[in-house]
């Protein structure tokens, strides 16, 4: 789109198929949260105007994925379509073994189950399933997210590295519990901040000396390197697909959720280049997943996932996509909406703790402002904070995930308006409490109630303690 001499950055596609938005009253709105025990997940999806939940296997797929799906080989082993999508890792990401999974989660537990209890797993900031599945498998996720990322208002352009003082001094304390590093980039539970090369050089140059592997959780890959093109100097002139090899050079090992920066509506996959390791998860796959060459997948979900791989190394669909979610954070702030900054890729994140001062973390003010936001406009988001994290909330954050490809410029004029209204009586929003909560991602299950008295923040303050 660089030639064009117009300050409008338009979507790069046009519409071939579509499908209707649901409209409901408030007080059916009030109704179905009752019935949703105060929890956005259980509210059905045809009663979301706009989800925004999140990004997550929510993209539109394009003509040649569609017509790839027809392709699909479904031959249980060594189907066609395994070889086309390995090949499509191979040569974006440069790795040697390509084990697909059902989605990024299941990768997640292969790979953690494998390496076994008791070890030390750090990251720039594990992502809740990641997280989770670290746990499960008896070992410490160890956040080491960098102090910049402290601060939600401040301009730092890489608020997703990782703490390199910080893992400098746990290798040395601990580095026989640590199997490996994990980046994940874009930094998804920091609100969506890139991750720069420098970064990712330093920490390999560090896991270098111990000889520790460094993974990269690679769910928003190209993201993360279209905003390394804007903001570190040193790759300006460098394409995406040139800083993505670069990226992956420096790592020994990836684990991706296809449905974010893979356009897919499921899978994923784990790619490195240890042929042990891969042996092993290999084997651990077909316990669970599937043969290694379908992994829980249809043969026509790896020929979208190999096509989405490809299509999304397009910069002018970069640079619309960085562009459009960057509108929505100056929308917000328009309206004196506190978000974090800078905007990152695939979400805005606003900073409800700043935004609703009066709710303290213990009523979760990031699960009022979404459901508040949901009774108002019925639009579905996601909380980040307490409620999501628990005690390693960094922020209280409400995520407002841009599915790829799906709503256009007037959708998000309307949710600005929705929250342009909200905002001026954001005073009178409640906080919550939890009334069940299950052991492990807590958000995704959980049941809740609105604080109405003196006795209900009582209780809320004693759960959280
Ligand atoms: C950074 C990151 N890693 C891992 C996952 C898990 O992937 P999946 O939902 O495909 O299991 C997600 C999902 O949102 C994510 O954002």
């Amino acid at each position: 789109m660089s030639q064009w001499p117009y300050r409008t950055i338009i979507e790069p596609f046009k519409i071939k198929m579509v499908e209707p938005i649901p409209f409901t009253s408030r007080r059916e709105r009030e109704r179905l949260l009752h019935q949703a025990g105060h929890n956005l997940f259980k509210i059905p999806a045809n009663k979301v105007t706009l989800d925004l939940l999140t990004d997550s296997g929510t993209a539109a797929m394009s003509a040649l994925q569609w017509s790839a799906l027809m392709r699909g080989d479904e031959s249980y082993a060594c189907a066609s379509s395994f070889f086309v999508m390995e090949r499509a890792v191979r040569r974006i990401m440069g790795f040697a073994h390509v084990i697909p999974a059902h989605q990024g989660r299941a990768a997640e537990r292969i790979l953690f189950s494998m390496i076994g209890p008791g070890k030390i797993i750090p990251g720039n900031t594990h992502f809740d399933t990641t997280r989770a599945n670290i746990e499960a498998a008896g070992s410490v996720a160890l956040d080491l997210p960098c102090p910049e990322s402290k601060n939600t208002s401040s301009m730092y352009p890489f608020k997703g590295n990782i703490n390199l003082a910080a893992l400098e001094r746990v290798l040395k304390k601990s580095h026989a519990k640590i199997p490996l590093v994990l980046v994940t980039i874009t930094n998804n539970a920091i609100g969506g901040q890139p991750v720069s090369l420098e970064n990712l050089r330093q920490t390999k140059k560090l896991l270098n000396r111990y000889k520790i592997p460094l993974f990269i959780d690679a769910a928003r890959f190209a993201e993360n390197a279209y905003l390394i093109k804007l903001k570190e100097a040193s790759s300006k002139s460098w394409s995406v697909r040139q800083i993505v090899h670069e990226t992956f050079r420096l790592a020994d090992g990836c684990l991706m959720s296809a449905k974010k920066d893979g356009f897919a509506n499921i899978g994923g996959f784990l790619a490195l280049n240890n042929a042990q390791w891969a042996q092993q998860a290999r084997q651990m796959l077909v316990l669970t997943e599937g043969f290694p060459t379908y992994g829980g997948l249809a043969g026509r979900d790896l020929e979208a996932i190999a096509q989405g791989l490809w299509e999304v190394l397009d910069e002018a669909y970069l640079k619309y996509r960085i562009r459009s979610t960057e509108y929505v954070g100056e929308g917000l702030m328009k309206s004196g909406i506190p978000i974090v900054l800078p905007v990152g890729g695939h979400a805005v994140y606003i900073d409800a703790g700043r935004f609703l001062p009066h709710i303290p973390e213990d009523q979760f003010p990031g699960h009022a402002l979404a459901c508040a936001l949901y009774l108002d406009a019925g639009v579905r988001t996601c909380e980040m904070g307490s409620l999501a994290f628990g005690k390693n909330a960094q922020h209280e954050l409400v995520r407002l995930a841009i599915p790829r490809r799906v709503y256009t410029q007037s959708h998000m004029d309307w949710l600005l308006e929705a929250f342009e209204m909200l905002a001026r009586k954001k005073n009178k929003i409640r906080g919550y409490r939890l009334i069940k909560e299950p052991k492990a991602l807590r958000h995704f299950m959980a049941t809740l109630a609105p604080i109405k008295s003196a006795a209900d923040k009582k209780l809320a303050r004693a759960l959280a303690a």
